[in-house]
């Protein structure tokens, strides 16, 4: 995998949101992820939009994760906030921005036809990742199948802890999610993680240094044949081997695979 530092998290959102664009503008298919990692970046394609120098006319998005029971409208609900923070902003067709039906009467016959939807649409061209603290992706929490599909979860008490300041009180963030799987993600053509702050050091450590494990999710990065990690300095911390990373960047040189 490549993973790019940078200073800062304006430096991460610029470095994502280049990659990002380029896809848009070939009318790629968006993997597109809620949670504050990505805001910086779905600012700056706004920006982008703005100056006109992306367009999202032709893009198709599939989003990450959505929590069971929350209606669409729901503030909290992602299907709301990627509208609120992002697709709303520039000239994504609404109708081909698509999330997991977190009201359907039976979750898991939802999460069956999301992951057929991605299928039946030729699939997800990038898919933009954050990290749990605890090293989840999407809702996939420690634990997760490695190439399981879309699949109902519940969330772990870190998760709920993590999430609970969207909500007015922890017991209000709903228990169960729809998620996509690890085998869902691993299928996607190029997987771009972001992750900024010393709270998430230990989990990148995990990700890029640890083993191929189920109890760090974000590990199946280390397997797939394109995965792109932008962190800033203090997410990448606990990295032994970021000057390395640096180097390579910096003197352009081909990746170890
Ligand atoms: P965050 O969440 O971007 O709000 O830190 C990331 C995640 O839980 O995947």
């Amino acid at each position: 995998m490549d993973i790019l530092i940078r200073s800062d998290a304006e430096g991460v959102a610029a470095a994502a949101a280049d990659i990002l664009a380029d896809y848009a503008r070939r009318g790629a298919t968006l993997g597109l992820a809620t949670g504050s990692t990505p805001l910086g970046t779905y600012q700056e394609l706004i920006r982008l939009y703005e100056a006109g120098e992306v367009s999202f006319a032709d893009s198709t998005a599939f989003l990450l994760d959505e929590y069971v029971g929350l209606t669409p409208e729901h503030e909290q609900s992602y299907h709301h906030t990627i509208r609120h923070e992002f697709t709303a902003h520039v000239d994504f067709d609404d109708s081909r921005v698509h999330s997991p039906d977190g009201t359907a009467a039976d979750p898991w016959v939802a999460a069956q036809e999301y992951e057929q939807a991605i299928i039946d649409h030729g699939g997800i061209d990038v898919q933009l990742l954050g990290i749990g603290t605890n090293g989840h992706i999407a809702f996939n929490e420690p634990g997760a199948a490695l190439n399981g599909p879309t699949h109902v979860d519940t969330l772990q008490p870190q998760t709920i802890a993590d999430n609970s300041r969207f909500f007015d009180r922890p017991e209000d963030v709903p228990i169960h999610v729809l998620t996509q799987g690890l085998g869902t993600i691993q299928r996607a053509g190029h997987l771009l993680l972001l992750a900024t702050g010393e709270g998430k050091a230990d989990a990148i450590a995990a990700l890029a240094e640890g083993p191929l494990t189920t109890m760090c999710p974000a590990s199946v990065l280390q397997s797939h044949p394109r995965a792109t990690v932008i962190v800033d300095e203090a997410a990448a911390s606990k990295l032994h081997h970021r000057d390395y990373h640096r180097f390579v960047e910096e003197n352009k040189l081909p990746r170890k695979n």
